[in-house]
């Protein structure tokens, strides 16, 4: 490791939990890439309905498989100063984060032939290193030896409050029950799953953001993080 290096962050949790804002502000601070692995299994969620694969509520597997291997995702740089998603080349950024989509989403990403495609991606735009990426078994499974990874939980009414103003700011008319009621039904299916599980690792730090501002949590995590890259770059020199 040279001094220049970078190193990979995983940041895991439960829906809600504010991994997303911490990664991306954390990104930014350190010049490093955020991926929102959450928004792959969004784009692929969005890609099933809009292909008439989920209907009346059921999925159907052997289809989705089928026309698997015509979805490709990426982030790119447009009008924010940050990377959205896009699905075959459109901008899905607004469409991927409906209630529609937080209903179908879990149970789509606990699909095994899923999962090996967006793992394979998500591991390979963290090749480089220098990448701040945001799931449920990003320390587990796609960085496994990723130098530093978090654990953020959350008091399941500050997740709903926050999911539910981000709704409402959208235009979604939604009650808090409902919001409730769909992050404990992810939150269970995304830690019983069979693939790759959302655990927390031994060697991820916890974070509890329940009561923390954001500000004063991005730089906990600022000099947790930097000290870290010192330390390392330290070591090899
Ligand atoms: O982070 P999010 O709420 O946008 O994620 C949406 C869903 O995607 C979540 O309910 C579970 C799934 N997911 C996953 O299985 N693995 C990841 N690394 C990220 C998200």
């Amino acid at each position: 490791m040279s001094p220049k290096d970078k190193i990979n962050i995983a940041i895991d949790g439960y829906s809600a939990s504010g991994k997303s804002t911490l990664a991306k502000l954390l990104a930014n601070k350190l010049g490093y890439t955020y991926i929102d692995s959450g928004a792959m299994y969004r784009a692929v969620t969005l890609f099933a309905l809009e292909r008439g694969i989920i209907k009346e509520g059921n999925i159907y597997k052997p289809s989705l498989l089928e026309i698997l291997p015509q979805l490709n995702i990426e982030f790119k740089k447009e009008s924010k100063n940050y990377a959205e998603t896009f699905l075959n080349e459109i901008n899905v950024e607004k469409k991927i984060r409906t209630l529609e989509i937080a209903k179908y989403v879990s149970p789509i990403s606990a699909i095994k032939e899923v999962r090996e495609k967006l793992v394979s991606l998500q591991q390979s735009m963290g090749e480089k290193k220098g990448v701040v990426m945001d799931g449920r078994d990003i320390g587990s499974t796609v960085f496994p030896d990723a130098e530093l990874k978090f654990f953020m939980i959350s008091d399941i009414d500050v997740r709903v409050e926050r999911r539910h103003q981000e709704l409402t700011q959208r235009g979604d008319k939604i009650s808090k029950t409902e919001v409730k009621e769909n992050l404990r039904k992810r939150d269970y299916i995304d830690s019983n799953r069979e693939e790759s599980p959302l655990i927390q690792v031994e060697d991820a730090i916890v974070i509890d953001n329940s009561e923390v501002e954001m500000d004063e949590l991005l730089i906990k995590l600022g000099k947790i993080a930097e000290d870290k890259i010192t330390y390392l770059n330290q070591k090899v020199s």
